[in-house]
């Protein structure tokens, strides 16, 4: 359980990220998908991250201290259309940067919504990781917009394109920021991974 949350600092950065002296994990993924809002429902704490109805919002590399033991991050998002070219390659080597060289990252979560069928990007993103040997977990979100059978079907449907990929399915969690679906079991499932 997590009982304490804290912002700690923005940076676009890597290198001035804070000192890689504990447990870190982060969220990623398409602009708008929820890793804010995720984040908020993880933590109990409202506006802990910042959220918006229009995708881009975050926009930089946030540090979260939680429990005064481990650090939570929130990273801007991908796929965002109304982004320049010179943006994106910006963002393109602060992430690379930041997923490859953080050395405490125990855990990237590759958030993917729920109501979709898979997105090239994503996948295109996820094959990046394997590549990168970034290790990752999947958090469907926004389970609260569709009927379970949908979303379970939506579910089905991207795990299956990750054993193509991958041979194998990656750890997965269906939430809902809305409802806190699926918050107990993330939790745990990151607790653990700081833990180790
Ligand atoms: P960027 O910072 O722009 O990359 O977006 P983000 O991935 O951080 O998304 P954010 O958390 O800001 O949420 C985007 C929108 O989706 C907001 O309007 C949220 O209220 C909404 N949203 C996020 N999670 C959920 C959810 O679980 N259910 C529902 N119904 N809406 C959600
Ligand atoms: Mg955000």
């Amino acid at each position: 359980m997590i009982r304490k949350a804290e912002f700690v600092v923005s940076n676009t950065n890597p290198a001035k990220c804070p000192k890689a002296d504990r447990a870190e994990i982060a969220f990623i993924g398409r602009s708008n998908v929820g890793k804010s809002s995720l984040i908020n429902m993880l933590t109990g704490v409202k506006e802990l991250a910042k959220t918006s109805q229009k995708p881009g919002k975050t926009q930089l590399i946030n540090h979260f201290m939680i429990d005064n033991r481990w650090y939570m991050v929130d990273l801007p998002g991908y796929g965002f259309a109304k982004v320049s070219k010179d943006k994106k390659e910006k963002w393109e080597v602060m992430i690379s940067e930041y997923l490859t060289k953080r050395s405490n990252l125990c855990g990237v979560f590759v958030l993917i919504d729920s109501r979709l069928e898979p997105q090239k990007i994503d996948l295109e993103f996820l094959h990046w990781c394997g590549d990168q040997g970034v290790p990752f977990a999947l958090v469907f979100t926004k389970a609260d917009k569709l009927s379970k059978s949908q979303t379970d079907k939506n579910v089905k449907g991207f795990l299956g394109k990750m054993e193509d990929i991958f041979g194998e399915i990656p750890d997965h969690f269906v939430t809902s920021s809305e409802k806190s679906t699926g918050k107990d079991e993330l939790t745990s499932f990151i607790e653990e991974l700081v833990a180790e």
